[in-house]
């Protein structure tokens, strides 16, 4: 028997389709690419934006022939939509089985089982009552070398767009055992580089540990080259979290901090409690701290109201900031959220493309001037995989994707590399020859000996 998982979303989604993977692996059941070939059709869905879910909608649709070929299929919905629409899923798609919410994930393998035993359709959509995250984790699976892992979940910020707070639920912190257990079976199978992931990861708080604490544990882990965390808030972005940059060795030197708009009124409007101000400050503090950070952030155009003006001064922050790059989005109205109900979606859909287009060139431009600025350097490069073109693939603890011709043998190895070519979101290069690198154990350890 087979299954096939797609997966929508953020890095949440794809840790948690993970776990998905691993809860079926002791099930009679082997992963499939195919969706025609599969006794069991899984999907890990998004909602952020409409755009989103009305997609998965209408692939869910078109799986209604499916269903009739095969009266044995089991088709399951989880995640973000699961959550937000629940029951109403079920109505929608006679031919789904099962809706399952993010705090249902660990019940899958039971789910499948009852679903296969009495032919029933189910709906599990409540939250974990417990104020506490526990997570099923990662048990003999194969990692990869570069790994997510969720440290919280849920939001209490209540940003007037989000809709996360209602697919994601309150704060919960994942306690600091059981996310270093995880991390070190990851690293024991291969993984040198984790990302730390909540939907406010720097709200982390379990007991007396605060996120930059969590940090200090897990840079300590024997064998783990490099960590990264998404996605910080603004607001809580102390002096404590400055310093583990230039503390902690291993924490790559990237920042992704969402700004979402460069003007103070519309960020009220927002419900985003810092000013321009703040986030300015910020950066400039953990810059003189941190040579060569990067930064990046998250865009929203077309806010409710939003004027060219305050538009404007959007594009006058990437100016100023000169971010590393940017992801962009046109404002898009999500059911139950304040700015939803509070304020109507004035801006026309032609003049929230072009300010998100207009906004992407300029940041293209400032991207690709940065990081033209590198060619002819060398950077230190994690090997992640091979690339469509056939070049290998690897990331600069900057977060920026490096390409160049390569043995795929140096795949989950740290390699120099000459850039040759930038361009906005990439760079290309060639392995430098100068600096030979070894490719047992991570070639991290050597790289520390050429030095
Ligand atoms: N409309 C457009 N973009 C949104 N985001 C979140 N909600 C919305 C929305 N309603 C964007 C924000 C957030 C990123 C993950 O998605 O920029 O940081
Ligand atoms: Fe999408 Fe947000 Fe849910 Fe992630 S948490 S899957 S971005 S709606």
């Amino acid at each position: 028997m087979h299954f096939y998982l797609k997966t929508y979303g953020c890095q949440m989604n794809v840790y948690d389709s993970v776990r998905i993977k691993n809860l079926l692996a002791p099930l009679d059941y082997s992963e499939t690419g195919d969706m025609a070939e599969a006794d069991l059709i899984l999907f890990n869905t998004c909602t952020v934006r409409e755009k989103a879910k009305h997609k998965f909608l209408s692939e869910l649709g078109r799986l209604k022939e499916n269903k009739e070929k095969n009266q044995d299929l089991i088709i399951g919905v989880g995640g973000c939509v699961a959550q937000e629409e629940g029951e109403r899923l079920l109505k929608k798609a006679p031919h789904l089985d099962l809706v399952f919410g993010v705090d249902q994930i660990d019940r899958l393998p039971a789910l499948i089982e009852q679903i296969k035993a009495q032919k029933e359709r189910l709906v599990l959509t409540a939250f974990d009552t417990d104020p506490k995250l526990s997570l099923s984790y990662l048990q003999g699976h194969k990692s990869s070398v570069s790994s997510y892992v969720t440290v919280m979940m849920g939001c209490d910020k209540h940003c007037s767009f989000c809709i996360v707070p209602f697919t994601r639920g309150r704060e919960k912190s994942r306690s600091p055992r059981e996310i270093l257990q995880e991390i070190e079976l990851m690293v024991q199978k291969g993984t040198k580089e984790v990302t730390l992931l909540g939907q406010n990861v720097n709200s982390y708080r379990c007991q007396d540990v605060r996120f930059p604490e969590l940090l200090g544990l897990v840079s300590q882990i024997d064998g783990l080259k490099r960590i990264r965390f998404t996605s910080p808030h603004p607001q809580d972005f102390c002096n404590g979290m400055i310093a583990c940059y230039a503390a902690l060795p291993n924490l790559c030197r990237h920042l992704h901090l969402p700004v979402q708009s460069g003007n103070n009124d519309v960020l009220k409007k927002m419900f985003r409690f810092y000013s321009i101000e703040h986030y300015k400050e910020r950066i400039d503090a953990l810059r003189q701290r941190v040579t060569g950070i990067a930064i990046t952030t998250d865009i929203i155009v077309g806010f409710p109201g939003e004027t060219v003006s305050q538009y404007e001064d959007t594009l006058n922050l990437l100016r100023e900031i000169r971010y590393d790059s940017i992801y962009s989005f046109k404002y898009s109205p999500r059911t139950g959220t304040k700015a939803s109900k509070k304020y109507q979606d004035d801006i026309p859909e032609v003049e929230k493309e072009r300010r998100l287009s207009q906004l992407q060139s300029l940041q293209d431009a400032i991207s690709l001037e940065i990081n033209q600025a590198q060619v002819g350097q060398s950077v230190e490069a994690l090997v992640e995989k091979i690339s469509k073109k056939g070049h290998l693939q690897g990331r600069t603890d900057t977060n920026k994707l490096v390409h160049f011709p390569g043995d795929s043998s140096l795949i989950g190895c740290f390699t120099e590399v000459e850039i040759k070519q930038a361009f906005p979101h990439s760079f290309l290069g060639k392995i430098n020859k100068g600096r030979p690198i070894s490719f047992e154990n991570g070639p991290a350890a050597q790289i520390d000996k050429i030095r």
